[in-house]
């Protein structure tokens, strides 16, 4: 896929999650949403996920894929380095980053970008891995961070579900 193709498809899985998502403010929905269209799209990311922040660390949200790690500190992996620099990560062969965490060896190449929310608090990261070298650029970078600045900073976000209030009403 050339440049000017992933563009293309990137504008067309726009649309679509923003069609989906329009008036949309659960947190953990907007990022399942996210996933699931994105792999749609884009079949050889095979790891497409979220760590949301807890505790001062991250821990695996929603993904699809192969089993994710389930906490990553801040001090750890390209996601830590991410979380830390507030800077989307690009890495071309994830071999050759001393820092990086191997959670499915069949990755060879990710992006990291870090999730704000309207306030600019680090909410999480955004995790994309590939079984292809050098899968990720620039085109990935603008339009990833387009997608999750409008969904995490621009719109509304709530943070959970009131299931308990829901039973005692
Ligand atoms: N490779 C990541 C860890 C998460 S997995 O790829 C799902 C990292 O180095 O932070």
């Amino acid at each position: 896929m050339n440049s000017s193709e992933k563009e293309k498809v990137y504008r067309e899985a726009i649309r679509e999650i923003n069609a989906v998502l329009l008036g949309e403010s659960i947190m953990i929905t907007k990022m399942s949403t996210i996933n699931s269209i994105l792999r749609n799209y884009f079949p050889k990311y095979f790891w497409i996920g979220f760590y949301v922040v807890h505790n001062a660390s991250l821990v695996v949200g929603p993904y699809q894929g192969t089993l994710g790690c389930l906490h990553i500190p801040f001090s750890k992996g390209v996601c830590g380095r991410a979380a830390r620099t507030g800077q989307t990560q690009i890495v071309a062969d994830v071999h050759k980053d001393p820092e990086h965490v191997a959670c499915d060896s069949r990755s060879n190449s990710e992006i990291v970008v870090p999730v704000f929310d309207s306030k600019k608090r680090l909410i999480a990261v955004f995790d994309l891995d590939s079984t292809e070298f050098a899968s990720f650029d620039e085109v990935d970078k603008m339009y990833l961070e387009q997608i999750i600045k409008h969904q995490f900073a621009e719109t509304p976000l709530e943070f959970g579900y009131k299931i308990f209030q829901q039973q005692t009403s």
